[in-house]
């Protein structure tokens, strides 16, 4: 059982295989068309950012509100008392106190996991550095599902920052337990790291292929999913001036795919997309936002509901 499976919360997309994603996937499904409940009236959610958020914080906190429930938290560590020298250990024993479970921003890799360790009640990673993002991916694979119909044989491109996008490592990590040809597009300097390629290629015989020039494969991708360039991850902001805008994609790029084509971004977006095209039909990014909603309440009732 899912719930039973993930009871310490939802730290790595690793951890799920194709009945776990099929699963959340239906529950996910089945929220678009609850828009108020009060299925988690009394539980209380703890939002802990530690780096910036628009919509993975407020659509939690939206997802919690819409089932019933309360939330309490902050939205930088500058108010919290980790500005004080507090170890994010000791501040995950206190707040576990006054809630029933805790999501959690952090630049530290491997943070929701240390968070976990440390905690009795589910931790769910908001964000843990440029490792991982997994409910971003299960948001991701629900838009994808509701838009295409399905997630077996679609032609995906994965573009832009896969070495500190900790969106698309999660997101392929999720791919791979379907049957999908994964294109990873992106400069040469951000590639995927060869341990997430390993993992995929080895553990979970994923086919995938690595190129720089999308416009080669844009005429037979289903799906895109472009992401925008870490500025905040680089050591060296020269490299980041070089690289930032590699890709632009256009109305001349988007008229070169397939009909029932989509673009997606988990945003922000700074200018790896016009905005000229926002309004096309392929162009379901925004709506990918309101998915998050859903995925996320899926998610909370899931793992609070009595
Ligand atoms: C992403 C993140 O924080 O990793 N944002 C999000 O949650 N939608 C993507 C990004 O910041 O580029």
């Amino acid at each position: 059982m899912f719930k039973d499976k993930f009871r310490e919360g939802i730290i790595s997309a690793r951890d799920f295989y194709r009945e776990d994603i099929e699963y959340i996937l239906q529950k996910g499904h089945e929220m678009l068309s609850v828009k108020n409940s009060n299925i988690l009236s009394g539980k209380i959610l703890a939002t802990l950012f530690f780096e910036p958020s628009t919509r993975t914080r407020l659509s939690f906190e939206s997802a919690m509100h819409r089932l019933g429930g309360n939330v309490i938290g902050f939205q930088s560590g500058d108010v919290s008392s980790i500005k004080k020298g507090e170890s994010l250990a000791d501040t995950i024993r206190t707040v576990e106190n006054y809630c029933d479970c805790i999501v959690i921003r952090h630049p530290m890799e491997g943070s929701a996991k240390m968070a976990a360790r440390f905690a009795n009640i589910p931790i769910i990673n908001a964000g843990s550095g440029s490792k991982e993002h997994p409910t971003q991916a299960l948001l991701d694979l629900l838009t994808i599902n509701e838009e295409m119909g399905k997630l077996d044989g679609i032609n995906i491109g994965v573009m832009g920052d896969l070495k500190y996008g900790r969106t698309v490592h999660s997101l392929a990590m999720l791919l791979s337990n379907f049957d999908v040809n994964i294109y990873f597009i992106s400069p040469e300097e951000l590639k995927m790291r060869g341990r997430y390629k390993e993992y995929l290629y080895q553990q979970r015989k994923v086919k995938f292929k690595e190129l720089t020039n999308y416009r080669k494969v844009l005429d037979i991708l289903d799906v895109l999913y472009m992401t925008r360039i870490q500025k905040e991850r680089f050591a060296d902001l020269e490299e980041y001036e070089r690289v930032k805008n590699f890709y632009v994609f256009s109305r001349k790029d988007l008229k070169q795919t397939k009909d029932n084509f989509k673009l997606l971004h988990p945003l922000p977006r700074i200018n790896e997309i016009t905005p000229s095209i926002d309004n096309s039909e392929k162009s379901i990014y925004f709506k990918q936002t309101g998915y998050g909603l859903h995925m996320r309440k899926a998610i909370l009732a899931e793992l609070l509901e009595d």
